[in-house]
């Protein structure tokens, strides 16, 4: 029996796939490299030294993955495939909307003629809107998301809970990130992103390598120590092996449950740019800008329930999780080729 990994040739597919083969599960990875390169695939292939069977094909492909399950067996499937960028969202909604709900509806409903109804998620703590306060837990109220990237997140965990009541045998485990960041320790796969970076990380690392000449602080008048904007960052090994705990645990277990992955631990812009210049050892320019449209003061996360349920916490703490991003980027400066 294999799990099936959408979108395994990206950023946290990429290294949760390479857990899942280190823990010895048969993997099958189906990509269509709208945000990711063949590169990666031999990357994970090079970091364990085992094998797996790839389909580049899309999601929204009804046809495609009926060959996929017709040609394996497959038990569950961790599904990462989706659009991820907020600014792209808003100004491609119907885009959004039709690759990520869409999409996601056409994978479950092949795998629920195929009779494989298990599922990981990819969530995102957007899902918590602006109104909450942090820590973050998963059963306040979801919705209120300010963007269309964020509102697929939320209309999907609600097809996936909506999925779980009618047919019992569906098992659906929604995993809520927080902020993703680090790479893989050997610095071989890491984020590989698309023009100029949207997120802090991989922008402080551009700048750290000469290809941005300043990151941009957005806002430093926030009600937070520093006044700069605080988030859950999370080392995205951790998170590859949270994926493994909630799968083992999915195997033995139906109905929709919800998990926060995070620290629980909140850092300010400031606070990254300050372990990454230690990490680094070197300066990182920076300029106070203006506050970023949508952002919000400070979202961490309560991760006590995946402790406690699933036997998962992140064990890397802020420098690791800078000294891998500049490992990964330095040693990386044009992505993956
Ligand atoms: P990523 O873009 O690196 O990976 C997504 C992968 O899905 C890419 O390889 C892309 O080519 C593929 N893909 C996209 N649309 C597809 C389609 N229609 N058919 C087949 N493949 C498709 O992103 P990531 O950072 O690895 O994120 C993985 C998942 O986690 C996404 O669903 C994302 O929304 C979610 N998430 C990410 C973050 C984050 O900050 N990185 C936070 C919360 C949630
Ligand atoms: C972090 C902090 C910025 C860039 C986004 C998505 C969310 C999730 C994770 C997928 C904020 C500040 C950033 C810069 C800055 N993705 N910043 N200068 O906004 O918390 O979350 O990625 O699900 O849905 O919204 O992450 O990395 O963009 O920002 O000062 O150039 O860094 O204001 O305080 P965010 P981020």
């Amino acid at each position: 029996m294999s799990i099936l990994v959408t979108g395994g040739a990206g950023f946290i597919g990429s290294h949760t796939c390479v857990e899942l083969l280190n823990a010895g599960y048969d993997i099958i990875i189906l990509d269509n490299f709208a945000n990711s390169k063949p590169e990666s695939l031999k990357r994970i292939k090079e970091l364990t030294g085992k094998d797996f069977k790839f389909y580049e094909a899309d999601i929204r492909d009804a046809e495609a993955l009926q060959k996929i399950f017709s040609e394996n067996k497959i038990e569950a499937v961790i599904h990462f495939a989706g659009l991820k960028s907020v600014p792209q969202s808003i100004s491609q909604p119907l885009e959004y909307y039709d690759n990520n709900i869409a999409g996601t509806v056409c994978l479950c409903d092949v795998m629920s003629k195929n009779g494989c109804k298990k599922m990981v998620f990819s969530s995102s703590a957007t899902v918590y809107g602006s109104k909450n306060p942090s820590p973050l837990k998963e059963d306040m109220p979801t919705g209120g998301t300010t963007n269309p990237y964020g509102t697929t997140k939320y209309f999907i965990e609600n097809i996936l809970k909506d999925l779980c009541v009618p047919d019992k045998d569906w098992g659906v485990t929604i995993l809520r990130y927080f902020n993703p960041i680090g790479a893989h320790k050997s610095g071989r796969i890491g984020e590989d992103p698309n023009g100029i970076p949207g997120n802090l990380m991989p922008y402080i690392t551009q700048v750290a390598i000469g290809k941005l000449p300043h990151l941009n602080v957005c806002g430093n008048d926030y009600p937070t120590p520093d006044g700069t904007g605080v988030r859950d960052y999370i080392h995205v090994v951790d998170l590859a092996l949270g994926h493994v705990k909630a799968l083992e645990r999915l195997l033995r277990t139906n109905g929709c449950e919800v998990y926060n992955l995070g620290t629980g631990k909140g850092y300010s812009v400031l606070d990254v740019v300050h372990a990454f210049e230690k990490a680094a050892g070197m300066k990182v320019n920076y300029k106070i800008a203006p506050r970023r449209e949508g952002d919000i003061a400070c979202c961490y996360s309560d991760p006590s329930k995946a402790k406690e349920i699933l036997g998962w916490e992140a064990k890397y703490g802020i420098e690791e999780m800078c000294e891998d991003s500049w490992r990964w980027q330095s040693q990386n400066p044009n992505g993956l080729n």
